[in-house]
């Protein structure tokens, strides 16, 4: 069998793949793209806690979306701690909390929106612009371009079926270089005027190092954090709301006790994460040779964790393809881990559960329209593009 992450059928389901590579091949390489991959629970896990060996620096996706641009996420250590620290005090779980009555009202006035026509595009006019409205708030996006940002978010990441695998299309590079000079504006302003927005503390915050030495941010840096954070701080959080609301739609029974007992939401977000990860892989880089299940993974190799496996791993979850909103998951992988770990987990979490909180109190019984779904592909988040809903109120 071969794991083929540009192939239009793994996008839409993996999960019999992923089982496969468990089972025969946990230490995969790749005949065509030449990558290895892990997909058993604990050697992802092992992998993401072995930062020496296994380097971001060298990129995390393998058509190198993040080329060119300095992420934190693409930031090894020391430079990683000093530098997720900014973000990480910003992004607590006491700060994502104060956001939570305005990402309610945004929550709330997107779906009574939809109520007199009684459909809903829920991922172009719900868990996308919910998420997109909360991260532009947070920048101070202008309205006039939260849209455009939006637009090219999307086009960074999607591919089409004809594009060459592994090679990033036309489209993904132009869109990068439209959001570098929007951003670097934003940057030029904030820098002459700073105010109480993301942009203007990543500008302004020194990075600290070990020695207790200051410097900050260039404008290349600057660019790579916003897109990171714009792009990350939406693309994900689409992808749970929108898979999520299928599953449901999937398990009417998981659906009718969520109603019921909206205290049930955070932990039916977690199973939501778990059985379909918006983030199926994360790649690393080699810094030296290593030995896996009798396969030498040799230095300076591509290595992709498959992290959409591991979070189906059998060996750790009873049962991994059942949707059970009361399972215990133990170790969240959808996340990642270590000291990767997304720093947006806290935010991630409360976009999700007012999310589900505010659509299941208005439309408990909402039915996919199929014929309308839209798919997305990438080699590592896919997802929906259109998931059409026809509401019937509460
Ligand atoms: C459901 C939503 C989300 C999912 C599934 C998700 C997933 C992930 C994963 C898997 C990683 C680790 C990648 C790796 O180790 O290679 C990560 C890192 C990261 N995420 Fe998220 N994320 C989500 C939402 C967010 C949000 C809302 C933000 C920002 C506001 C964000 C910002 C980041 C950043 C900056 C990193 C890099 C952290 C570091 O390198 O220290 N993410 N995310």
């Amino acid at each position: 069998m071969d794991y083929d992450p540009f192939s239009p059928a793994i996008a839409e389901n993996p999960y019999p793949t992923y089982r496969w590579l468990r089972d025969n091949a946990p230490v995969y390489r790749s005949p065509v793209h030449g990558f290895y991959a892990l997909s058993r629970h604990d050697d992802v896990v092992a992998a993401l806690l072995d930062h020496d060996t296994f380097l971001t620096s060298h990129g995390t996706t393998l058509e190198g979306i993040e080329q060119g641009f300095d992420t934190l996420l693409t930031t090894d250590p020391p430079e990683h701690e000093w530098n997720r620290r900014i973000l990480a005090r910003r992004f607590s779980v006491a700060r994502v909390q104060e956001l939570e009555s305005r990402i309610r009202a945004v929550a709330a006035d997107l779906l009574d929106a939809a109520r007199a026509g009684g459909r809903i595009d829920l991922v172009q006019d719900f868990s996308a612009q919910l998420p997109l409205t909360i991260i532009a708030d947070l920048l101070a996006l202008p309205a006039d371009q939260r849209e455009r940002v939006h637009e090219l978010c999307f086009l960074l990441l999607d591919r089409g079926p004809d594009d060459t695998p592994g090679v990033r299309p036309a489209a993904s590079v132009a869109a990068g270089e439209e959001l570098a000079t929007l951003f670097l504006t934003l940057v030029a302003q904030r820098r002459a005027e700073p105010g109480d927005d993301l942009i203007s503390l990543l500008v302004h915050a020194p990075i600290v190092d070990d020695t207790g030495g200051e410097r900050f941010l260039d404008d290349r840096q600057l660019l790579g954090r916003l897109i990171e954070l714009t792009f990350a701080g939406h693309e994900t959080v689409k992808k749970l709301v929108s898979t999520g609301a299928v599953r449901l739609a999937a398990n009417p029974d998981a659906r009718r006790e969520l109603v019921a007992d909206p205290g049930l939401i955070p932990g039916a977000v977690e199973e939501m994460l778990r059985i379909d990860p918006p983030a199926q892989y994360t790649g690393r880089w080699t810094s030296r040779a290593v030995e896996m299940h009798g396969t030498v993974i040799p230095a300076d190799s591509r290595v992709v964790l498959l992290l959409g496996s591991a979070c189906h791993d059998e060996r750790v979850h009873p049962d991994p393809e059942a949707f059970d909103i009361r399972r215990q998951i133990g170790r969240q992988l959808g996340f990642g881990y270590g000291i990767h770990l997304c720093v947006g987990a806290a935010f991630a979490r409360l976009e999700a559960r007012i999310a589900f909180a505010e659509l299941l109190a208005r439309f408990p019984d909402y039915q996919i329209d199929h014929a309308g779904v839209v798919r997305t592909y990438s080699s590592n988040q896919p997802g929906l593009k259109r998931l059409p809903l026809v509401l019937a109120p509460a």
